[in-house]
């Protein structure tokens, strides 16, 4: 029995936002640190100009302001991505915003981009973490991933102000346009808005970054039709982008939900959207024809599910909502699982698995 299932019932009584800040709490005093020895070398990843030490990432918003991205390392993430950060700290929607579904292993949230701001991550991270990873060299890869204010006009401009600001701290960068929660955001990724975005994220990034800028990837959302999708590799493909995260939380709502949360309003993450989401990665890596890296992120709960994400295209995974319902043992069972995948298949790395479904 791992040390969760003891906390769990205490964990499950509380409201689900103040588990998830007692989990922070429980992180930051390294009471849920596990003994994990160095992964595989079958695990490692080189992408993004990085070495990732094992494909598994914890995805944006668990810690959206860079509070714990260390601890939370240890627990065997082969990276971490902070954020969603907004340049100014606001406050986000009212609660209740966060609720469990535990029959449907789901999560929904409408926390709206709730985050102390650009400044106080940029703070904190200058004593964390003075510089970023050299490219190619091991410890942990840190994402930072921007979003934007809900009453900012020029969309465009809060994604600099990130970029400008973090940059030099990231050793990826991501531009959320995604979230279901921040109204107009997800308009953002209409192939006009979204080729003026990127520019003008870059071209802060050069700036603040010189000659060596962190990569720049797009985190999209499931809910996409395949014009949609069309547009976004089109884009992808122009040269400003290093990479893709596909995909945010779902607004659909599958039949079958617990009708008791289904009507609730906000983004839908966990088990539902696992298919739904890996059909986007699978479509994207399609259009791109594999050159781009792709993050698959979306309701993966097992080896198993990673190792799909990464057949159907994705270099790198990311997960969130699973760890709610599994504690964080589900790390390494995750890479314990992914092993045996490969062995299963005969492959000597996970790089060789990359697309594996598209052959
Ligand atoms: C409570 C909660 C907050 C989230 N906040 C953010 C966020 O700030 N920025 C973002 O890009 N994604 C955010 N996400 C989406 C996750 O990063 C991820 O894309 C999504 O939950 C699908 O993965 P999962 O099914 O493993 O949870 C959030 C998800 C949850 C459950």
């Amino acid at each position: 029995m791992d040390l969760y299932s003891v906390v769990k019932p205490v964990l499950w009584r509380l409201d689900p936002e103040r588990a998830h800040h007692l989990a922070l709490w429980a992180l930051r005093r390294n009471l849920a640190a596990a003994a994990v020895g160095p992964d595989d070398p079958r695990l490692s990843v080189d992408a993004l100009g990085r070495r990732f030490a094992n494909p598994v990432g914890l995805a944006a918003g668990f810690d959206k302001d860079a509070k714990v991205w260390r601890q939370a390392a240890c627990l065997g993430f082969g990276f971490v991505e902070v954020g969603s950060v907004t340049p100014r700290s606001q406050a986000g929607n009212p609660q209740p915003r966060l609720f469990r579904l535990e029959k449907d292993r789901a999560v929904i949230n409408r926390m709206g981009f709730n985050n102390a701001g650009v400044e106080a991550m940029a703070l904190r991270l200058a004593t964390d973490r003075p510089g970023r990873l050299q490219p190619g060299a091991g410890g942990i890869v840190l994402g930072i991933n921007l979003g934007k204010n809900k009453e900012t006009e020029d969309a465009a401009a809060d994604y600099e102000i990130g970029a400008r600001r973090l940059g030099p701290f990231a050793d990826y960068m991501v531009i959320n346009v995604s979230s279901p929660n921040t109204p107009g955001l997800r308009a953002l990724q209409g192939k006009a808005p979204l080729a003026a975005l990127i520019e003008r994220t870059h071209l802060a990034l050069a700036e603040s970054c010189g000659a060596n800028p962190p990569p720049l990837l797009l985190k999209i959302a499931p809910d996409l039709a395949e014009q949609d999708l069309a547009d976004i590799a089109a884009v992808a493909l122009d040269g400003k982008l290093a990479g893709l995260i596909a995909t945010n939380t779902t607004i659909a709502r599958p039949a079958g939900l617990d009708p008791r949360y289904a009507s609730q309003a906000g983004g839908l993450s966990g088990r539902p959207l696992f298919e739904p989401s890996t059909q986007v990665l699978r479509a994207l890596y399609r259009l791109t024809a594999g050159c781009l890296p792709i993050i698959g992120v979306g309701g993966i709960a097992s080896g198993a599910d990673a190792y799909a994400k990464i057949r159907a295209g994705a270099t790198l995974v990311q997960l969130y909502s699973a760890l709610v319902f599994e504690g964080p043992g589900l790390v390494g069972r995750i890479k314990r699982e992914l092993l045996q995948c490969l062995e299963r298949d005969g492959l000597g790395s996970i790089g060789e698995a990359v697309g594996l479904d598209h052959q």
